[in-house]
């Protein structure tokens, strides 16, 4: 060591120009190493040595994850399955959810067999059916393997899942299912194991309206409640059922309708519960406070509404007097501060604000039969989708949800048997959409309905003039739903088929189909000239869309 350093460390302070502080690092570091006792050194060693494993372990950590440990779920994700049932009969209700945790959504169906599938020791007298009887199925999305499977009623019937159960009881929430022939079963939605089983009330001749309604606790017991409305000869009925034991609440009460082709709950601005019925050509209501107060004469802690109060004792029950033509649909559609009512009549289709019922704007189509579908065109703005008419004159409309204008608008030919549009948000704040169609125009004469090919077509709003045609389908279908099996990529359209009338049983299929996939086969269908990209370079750019769920 030259003896100029030597001095500048006996003495530091006096070292007066800047080479103190550019080598002060360094003198610090050998004033360590000279006066340092062995026992420090071996520390320093020690830290040294502690700082290059931990920095192996990382890189190695990073290596692990990055080359050797594979994704095992894209592995185990199959793009597309499907499961047949030779004969057997088939029902219009799907449900996605994640059944056995994998992350990935699982599918719910109905059919009607004798007995369940060979794996599943069940038969329908193991649930006091008679056979054959309906099966609720669980299969796994991911590949296809049936996770459960168990009788849930005589002859179809409707299902609502994901009903909660009581906080206390920390259970996961439940399916219920009700057969159409009085049963009232609720089931573990993992597993398929009964929690419990009613028999319902309702009388012979009696059908339940679908949806079951889901309404706020009205029993008590910190579980929601379940609403069912039924059509009995010339009368509309309501019943109340606890949702976390089925039993009834108080009596059936007539909602003084006759009959009613839609029905929806509706929450007011006020956070009052009102059920909403197109009865005829006006819009009724009845609150359930009022139901419940009416069949059990005790108070509940549920609102009324002072100004939707005022219309109903106004009008007795009817709402709306200013109809667009007999009402076929309702739908709840997100507004300012809370939802607005979309109305579809025979003569137009209306949005209603939600708290003054006053019309915001009306839209004269002639002849809308299918329910409308929700989805955005403009990105984070709502648009929703009309069919108008039905054969070769089906046009498909996407209306600005906040204004009624016409966003998007094509002729799609298609029968009125064919299943509703379906929607999925994409990545960037917008929609693909989902139409089902004749695969070639023909003569609306001469085709026959059940023969003829139907085509899903695949529309996104930034490529306005191309619609893609993913597939081919030629049987019945009778359910049909678009969901995201997974985040990111995984979107995928799920299929019912079989047979088109519950007397004669056939092959019932199930299956699912990855759009990405189908999108690198589609054939592509340009609506106007001079599109100059490729067939290929436009399955390309829809291919790499991204999906995101809806919440
Ligand atoms: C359905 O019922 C038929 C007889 O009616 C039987 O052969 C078949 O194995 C049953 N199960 C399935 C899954 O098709
Ligand atoms: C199916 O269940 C019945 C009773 O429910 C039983 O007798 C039979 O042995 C079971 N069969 C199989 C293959 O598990
Ligand atoms: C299907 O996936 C599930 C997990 O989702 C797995 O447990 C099962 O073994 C798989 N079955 C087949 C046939 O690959
Ligand atoms: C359903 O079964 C699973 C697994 O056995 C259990 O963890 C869960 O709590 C059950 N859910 C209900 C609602 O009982
Ligand atoms: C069911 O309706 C039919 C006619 O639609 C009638 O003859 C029969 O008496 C009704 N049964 C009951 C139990 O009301
Ligand atoms: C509605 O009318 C009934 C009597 O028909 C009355 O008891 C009730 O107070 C009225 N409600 C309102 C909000 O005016
Ligand atoms: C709806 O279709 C009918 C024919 O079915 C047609 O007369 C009417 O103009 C169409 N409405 C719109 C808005 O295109
Ligand atoms: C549907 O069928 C037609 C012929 O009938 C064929 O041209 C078209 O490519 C098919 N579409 C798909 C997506 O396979």
């Amino acid at each position: 060591m030259d003896p100029k350093d030597l001095e500048a460390e006996i003495h530091p302070l006096k070292n007066e120009d800047g080479k103190l502080q550019e080598n002060l690092g360094s003198q610090l570091k050998k004033e360590e190493n000279l006066k340092g006792t062995p026992q420090q050194s071996r520390l320093s060693r020690c830290r040294t040595a502690a700082f290059f494993l931990s920095l192996f372990i990382c890189l190695l950590v990073v290596f692990v994850i990055s080359f050797i440990v594979p994704c095992p779920d894209r592995l185990a994700l199959q793009g597309a399955w499907r499961i047949n049932y030779n004969t057997a009969v088939t029902y219009d209700f799907l449900a996605t959810k994640d059944i056995n945790r994998d992350k990935v959504q699982d599918v719910l169906f109905l059919y009607k067999n004798s007995s369940s599938s060979n794996n599943f020791n069940q038969s329908c007298a193991d649930e006091g059916f008679a056979s054959p009887c309906s099966f609720v199925a669980a299969v796994s999305g991911a590949n296809g393997s049936i996770l459960w499977e168990r009788p849930a009623a005589q002859d179809g019937g409707l299902v609502l899942c994901d009903v909660a159960q009581p906080r206390d009881s920390g259970a996961a929430p439940a399916c219920i299912l009700v057969g159409r022939a009085g049963s009232f079963i609720a089931v573990n939605s993992s597993t398929g194991e009964t929690l419990w089983r009613q028999p319902s009330s309702f009388g012979r001749n009696t059908s339940i309206l679908s949806p079951l309604l889901q309404v706020p606790d009205l029993d008590a017991d910190g579980a929601p409640d379940l609403l069912v409305l039924t059509q009995e000869e010339k009368e509309v009925s309501s019943y109340l059922y606890s949702g976390s034991t089925g039993h009834q609440i108080g009596h059936r009460d007539s909602l003084s309708v006759d009959k009613t082709s839609d029905f929806l709950l509706y929450v007011t601005r006020a956070g009052a519960h009102y059920i909403l019925l197109s009865c005829a050509s006006s819009l009724c209501g009845r609150s359930v406070k009022d139901i419940y107060e009416k069949v059990t004469r005790r108070q509940s802690p549920l609102r009324r509404d002072p100004s939707w109060e005022d219309m109903l004792n106004a009008t007795k029950h009817g709402l709306f007097l200013h109809s667009p033509g007999a009402i076929s649909h309702l739908m709840n559609v997100p507004g300012n501060g809370g939802d607005d009512l979309l109305l579809v009549g025979s003569e137009a289709c209306m949005l209603l604000d939600g708290q003054e019922l006053a019309p915001r704007w009306t839209f004269g189509v002639a002849h809308v039969l299918r329910k409308p579908t929700l989805g955005h065109y403009k990105p984070d703005t709502l648009a929703v989708v009309i069919e108008n008419g039905t054969g070769v004159d089906r046009q498909i409309l996407l209306l600005d949800l906040s204004t009624g204008a016409v966003l998007w608008s094509q002729a799609l030919p298609g029968l009125p048997g064919h299943p509703p549009s379906a929607s999925l948000p994409t990545a960037d704040h917008r929609s693909a959409f989902f139409f089902w169609g004749l695969h070639e125009l023909v003569d609306a004469n001469q085709m026959e309905p059940r023969d003829s090919q139907h085509s899903l077509y695949m529309f996104h709003p930034t490529l306005p003039s191309v619609l893609l045609e993913l597939a081919n389908v030629s049987t019945n279908i009778v359910a049909f739903q678009v969901a995201l099996f997974e985040p990111g990529r995984h979107a995928a359209y799920i299929l019912l088929t079989g047979p088109d009338s519950a007397d004669a049983p056939g092959l019932v299929s199930m299956a699912k189909h990855k759009v990405q996939d189908l999108i690198l086969s589609s054939r592509v269908v340009r609506l106007t000239e001079g599109v100059t990209d490729s067939d290929q370079a436009i399955r390309d750019r829809l291919s790499r869309l991204r999906y995101r769920s809806e919440t």
